[in-house]
């Protein structure tokens, strides 16, 4: 099963592109977890060019989106929401509406912030965009505070307890996710 982990942050250090490094190291056997990586690639949405030809950055999105069972978004949180570009992307991904490649896929959320409350804004307001997307969100939020204090320099999740958390967290993914993979 094919798991799209999407960070809504670009940073090339990012604390939630490394939570979801450490998510594909955790995913249970049969679960391959693939990096997105064209966020930034994506122009901003216009409806005028969201046509049969859409700018290839698109189109590239709603594949892997198409070709994945599941997505995994870790996002930090930009003034109390979620980032623009992810934004962006959902609304990119959200159309032709009804039709569109998020329609009843699984997400899981999760969000890290260096302060204390783990982007919980930003996912309370994710999971919305995603339900009016159509995407069926899995889960409860996975809120990582005090990001500095979580990785080693290897970027690897220190304390235990985190790190079942999250392979629990991948787990019910890939568990609400195998019925309709076993049916295609
Ligand atoms: C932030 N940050 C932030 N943090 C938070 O907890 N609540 C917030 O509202 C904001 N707002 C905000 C706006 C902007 C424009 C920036 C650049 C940053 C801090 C943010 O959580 C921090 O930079 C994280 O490290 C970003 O996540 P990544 O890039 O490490 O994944």
């Amino acid at each position: 099963m094919k798991v799209l982990a999407v960070s809504g942050s670009l940073r090339a250090d990012s604390y939630n592109t490394k939570l979801l490094r450490e998510a594909a190291e955790l995913a249970p056997a049969g679960v391959e977890l693939e990096l997105y990586d064209g966020l930034a690639s994506l122009p901003p949405y216009d409806a005028g060019h969201d046509t049969d030809t859409a700018p290839a950055a698109v189109d590239d999105l709603r594949s892997r989106i198409a070709a994945a069972e599941a997505l995994l978004i870790a996002t930090p949180e930009y003034n109390g929401s979620l980032p623009g570009q992810l934004k962006n992307a959902i609304d990119w991904a959200s159309r032709p509406f009804p039709g569109n490649s998020l329609r009843n896929k699984p997400v899981a959320i999760a969000g890290v912030s260096p302060g204390l409350y783990g982007a919980m804004w930003a996912q309370t307001d994710l999971r919305r965009v995603l339900g009016v997307a159509g995407a069926r969100v899995v889960g409860e939020e996975l809120p990582v505070p005090r990001a500095a204090e979580q990785f080693d320099d290897e970027g690897r999740l220190v304390d235990p307890d985190l790190r079942a958390r999250l392979a629990e967290h991948v787990e019910l993914l890939a568990a609400e996710a195998r019925p309709a993979a076993a049916a295609a």
